[in-house]
C-alpha cells in the first residue's frame, strides 16, 4: 500500500481582476474540490506594477517580492487563464515576467496546473495554448491533462458566482489530484 501524499501546498493565480471573474471562480472551486492534504491560497496580481528592467534592478517592488516568496514556498501553482484576444491575459504576463527575472528561476521544474473560462466556444484553450509555450520556457513541470476548458462560462457559475458545472468541476478535482502527486 502506498504511503499518504505529503501535505502540499498550492498558489493560486487568476489573470483576471474582475470581481465577478469566472477564472478566479475556478480558483474558488478548486479551493473546494482539493485533495485531502492540499490546501491552495489564492494571491493577488493586480496591485503589479507594469515590468520595468530599471525597476528591477533598482529592487524588486514589495507586492512583486512578496509575490515571488510565495511561488519560492509553494509546491505548485495553479493558474486560472482567461483568453484575451486569444493569448493570456496582459496582467498574468506582467505577473509572469515579473517573477521569471533572476535571482534564481523560480518556476524552474515547479508544478503547475492550468484552468481557464471564457465566455465563448472555447474555453479559454487558445489562452492555456499560449501559457504552456510561456511556462515551458521556464522549464515548469507543466500538467497536460486533464484540460480544464469551460465554455460559455456565464451558464457555468450560479449568481453567488460559485461552479455548477458538473463535469468542470470533475476535472477540476481530477487536475487536483494530479497535482497532488507531483
Ligand atoms: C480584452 C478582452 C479580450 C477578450 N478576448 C477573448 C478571446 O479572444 N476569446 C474568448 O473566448 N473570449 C475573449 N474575451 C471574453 C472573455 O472570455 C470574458 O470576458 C471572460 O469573462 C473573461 O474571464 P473572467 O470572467 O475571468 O474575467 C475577451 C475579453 C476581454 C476583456
Amino acid at each position: 500500500m502506498s504511503s499518504p501524499a505529503a501535505a502540499k501546498h498550492i498558489l493560486a493565480i487568476s489573470g483576471s481582476l474582475r470581481r465577478q471573474s469566472f477564472n478566479t471562480g475556478l480558483l474558488r472551486a478548486a479551493m473546494e474540490l482539493a485533495p485531502p492534504g492540499m490546501t491552495i491560497t489564492i494571491t493577488n496580481i493586480g496591485g503589479f506594477p507594469l515590468y520595468d528592467d530599471d525597476v528591477r534592478l533598482e529592487g524588486y517592488p514589495p507586492v512583486v517580492q512578496a509575490f515571488r516568496d510565495q511561488i519560492t514556498a509553494a509546491d505548485g501553482l495553479l493558474m486560472a487563464c482567461p483568453e484575451y484576444n486569444y493569448s493570456v491575459s496582459g496582467v498574468l504576463k506582467n505577473a509572469i515576467d515579473w517573477a521569471s527575472r533572476p535571482p534564481g528561476n523560480l518556476f524552474n521544474e515547479k508544478p503547475v496546473a492550468i484552468v481557464g473560462a471564457a465566455t465563448g466556444l472555447f474555453g479559454s484553450i487558445r489562452g492555456q495554448n499560449h501559457l504552456r509555450a510561456i511556462l515551458a520556457g521556464l522549464n515548469c513541470n507543466v500538467l497536460h491533462k486533464p484540460e480544464v476548458m469551460v465554455a460559455s462560462a456565464a451558464s457555468k457559475f450560479d449568481a453567488e458566482g460559485k461552479l455548477t458545472d458538473e463535469t468542470a468541476r470533475k476535472l477540476i478535482g481530477e487536475l487536483l489530484v494530479k497535482l497532488a502527486a507531483t
